[in-house]
C-alpha cells in the first residue's frame, strides 16, 4: 500500500493549530509552519497559545505520538509535505470592508519555491471567491514543479469552543478540486473522518470558496432576523424570547442561531459578511447580497441599544455611573475578543462617562492588553462591588448561576441588563431587581 500522506499546515493560529493537531491524532505525519518563532516554540513545548477546551489534551497526544512538530522553515515544508494546507488568517482590511489577503499571498509565495515535485496545496482560509484561480496561477508560476502543483479548496466550518469536535466530526466536508487526482488526495487525507460517516460534497473551486461565506452569511442573517424581531417587540410590548421559542418549533426554521440579544461578533461572522458584500459588488452582483449591509446594521444597533438600556436603568445619564460588565469574550468558552460585542459595549459606556469594571472568566489577558482604558476585576463579585448597574454581556455558565440575592448584597443599585437572555427574569424581579433585556417587556 502507498506511504501514508505527509501533511503540512501553514499558519498555526486558531484554525491551523487545531487542524494540525487533529490530523496528527488521526494518524498522519504533520508539520505545522508559522512565521512566529514564539508560536512554534510554544506549540512544540505542548502549549496551545489560545483557550480552546480539549485542545491541549489533543496536542499532548499528538506530540507523544511523534507525528507532529512545528517549524518556521518553508524549505522544510516543501521537502516534507505531499499536501499543504493553507490556514492563515484573512482579517478585515483596515479602513475597508474587504478581506486582507496579505497572509495568504505571502504563505503561497514563501512555500511555492520549495515545491519541486507533485504536490497539492489545499486552501482552508476564508477568502473572496476567485482567490483560488488567482493562487493557482501564482503557485504554478513560482513552483519549480510548475503544473505538477495543484490547488484545491477545502473550507473550514469549525466553531470556537467546539474546534476539536468540529474537526474530527464535521457536519460535512467540501472539496473544491480541478482534477480527479486532487479529489483522491483529499479523500485520502480525510479518510478517517469520511469513514466516521461525514458526507462529502465535491465541487469546483469557486463553489467551494463560496460555501463558506454563504454559510456564515446565512447564520449572521438568522441572528439579525431574530434581533430585528426584538426591535419590533420592544415597540409593541411583545416578548422576543417567547417569539423565538414559538418559531423554533417549526422544523423549517429551527431554534439554532435564533437566540436574540447583543448579536454576533468574533473573528468570522462580522468580517465575512462585509468581505462577501464587498466582493459581490466587485463582481457586479452587489444587489444580490445588499441585505447583508442591513444584517450588519441590525447587529450594530444591538450594541447601541444595550448601552441605552444601561443608561435608562441609571436614570438617564451615564456620567459617573458605576457599571459592572460581566463578559468580554465574543462568546462563552472562548478567550477571543475579536469584534466582541461585550467590549464594544463596555468601551461605549465608558465613553459616555460610566466607570466600567469588567470581569470575564477567560478573556481578561486579551481584554487588558487591547483595552487598557477599562477597569478590570478578578471575579463577578469584585466587578459588582458598589455597582449602580450590572450588565451581562457574554453568557458564561458562571453568570447564569449568579444568585440575585448574593449579587444584591454587594451592589449599590439593583438594576441588571441581560444582554444575552441568560437569566430568569422572574427570579431576578422576585429578588427586587429591575431586570431589562433587549426585546423583552
Ligand atoms: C462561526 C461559525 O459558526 C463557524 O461555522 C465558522 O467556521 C466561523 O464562524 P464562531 O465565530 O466560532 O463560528 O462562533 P459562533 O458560535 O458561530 O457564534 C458567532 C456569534 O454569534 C457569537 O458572538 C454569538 O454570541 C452570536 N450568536 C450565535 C447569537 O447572537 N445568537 C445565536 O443564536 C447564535
Amino acid at each position: 500500500s502507498a506511504q501514508p500522506l505527509r501533511l503540512t499546515v501553514i499558519g498555526t493560529g486558531y484554525l491551523g493549530a487545531t487542524h494540525a493537531i487533529c490530523m496528527a491524532v488521526l494518524g498522519f505525519e504533520v508539520l505545522g509552519i508559522d512565521v512566529s518563532q514564539e508560536k512554534v516554540d510554544r506549540l512544540n513545548a505542548g502549549e496551545v497559545p489560545f483557550f480552546e477546551p480539549g485542545l491541549p489534551e489533543q496536542l499532548a497526544k499528538a506530540l507523544d505520538s511523534g507525528r507532529l512538530r512545528f517549524s518556521t522553515d518553508y524549505a522544510e515544508a516543501g521537502a516534507f509535505g505531499d499536501l499543504h494546507f493553507l490556514c492563515v488568517g484573512t482579517p478585515q482590511k483596515p479602513g475597508s470592508d474587504a478581506a486582507d489577503m496579505t497572509y495568504v499571498d505571502s504563505a503561497v509565495t514563501s512555500l511555492a519555491p520549495y515545491l519541486d515535485r507533485r504536490a497539492l496545496v489545499v486552501g482552508k482560509s476564508t477568502v473572496p471567491v476567485g482567490t483560488a484561480a488567482r493562487l493557482t496561477a501564482l503557485l504554478q508560476r513560482l513552483a519549480p514543479a510548475g503544473e505538477q502543483v495543484e490547488l484545491a479548496w477545502n473550507p473550514e466550518f469549525l466553531r470556537e469552543g467546539y474546534a476539536v469536535e468540529d474537526t474530527l466530526r464535521p457536519d460535512r466536508l467540501v472539496f473544491g478540486t480541478s482534477s480527479a487526482w486532487a479529489e483522491e488526495q483529499l479523500r485520502a487525507a480525510f479518510a478517517p473522518v469520511i469513514e466516521g460517516g461525514t458526507p462529502v460534497v465535491v465541487t469546483d473551486l469557486p463553489t467551494a470558496e463560496l460555501v463558506k461565506v454563504a454559510a456564515n452569511s446565512f447564520l449572521a442573517t438568522k441572528i439579525s432576523y431574530i434581533n430585528a424581531m426584538a426591535e419590533v417587540c420592544e415597540a409593541t410590548g411583545a416578548d422576543v424570547h417567547d417569539l423565538a421559542a414559538a418559531l423554533a418549533y417549526d422544523d423549517r426554521i429551527g431554534g439554532r442561531f435564533l437566540k436574540p440579544g447583543l448579536g454576533f461578533g468574533g473573528g468570522c461572522l462580522p468580517k465575512d459578511i462585509r468581505a462577501f458584500a464587498h466582493r459581490a459588488e466587485e463582481l457586479g452582483v452587489g444587489q444580490a447580497v445588499a441585505f447583508l449591509h442591513e444584517v450588519d446594521a441590525i447587529n450594530r444597533r444591538r450594541r447601541a441599544r444595550t448601552v441605552d438600556l444601561v443608561r435608562e436603568l441609571a436614570g438617564g445619564s451615564l456620567e459617573g455611573v458605576r457599571v459592572a460588565a460581566l463578559g468580554a469574550a465574543f462568546k462563552p468558552n472562548s478567550d477571543d475578543i475579536r469584534d466582541a460585542p461585550a467590549l464594544d459595549v463596555s468601551v461605549s459606556l465608558r465613553r459616555a462617562g460610566a466607570i466600567v469594571r469588567v470581569y470575564d472568566p477567560q478573556a481578561m489577558d486579551n481584554a487588558r492588553r487591547s483595552y487598557p482604558e477599562l477597569d478590570y476585576a478578578d471575579s463577578t463579585m469584585e466587578a459588582a462591588q458598589d455597582a449602580d448597574v450590572v450588565v451581562l454581556l457574554t453568557e458564561w455558565n458562571e453568570f447564569r448561576e449568579i444568585e440575585p440575592d448574593a449579587l444584591a448584597a454587594v451592589t449599590a443599585g439593583r438594576g441588571i441588563v441581560d444582554g444575552r437572555h441568560a437569566l430568569d427574569p422572574a427570579a431576578w424581579r422576585a429578588a427586587g431587581w429591575t431586570y431589562r433585556a433587549l426585546g423583552r417587556p
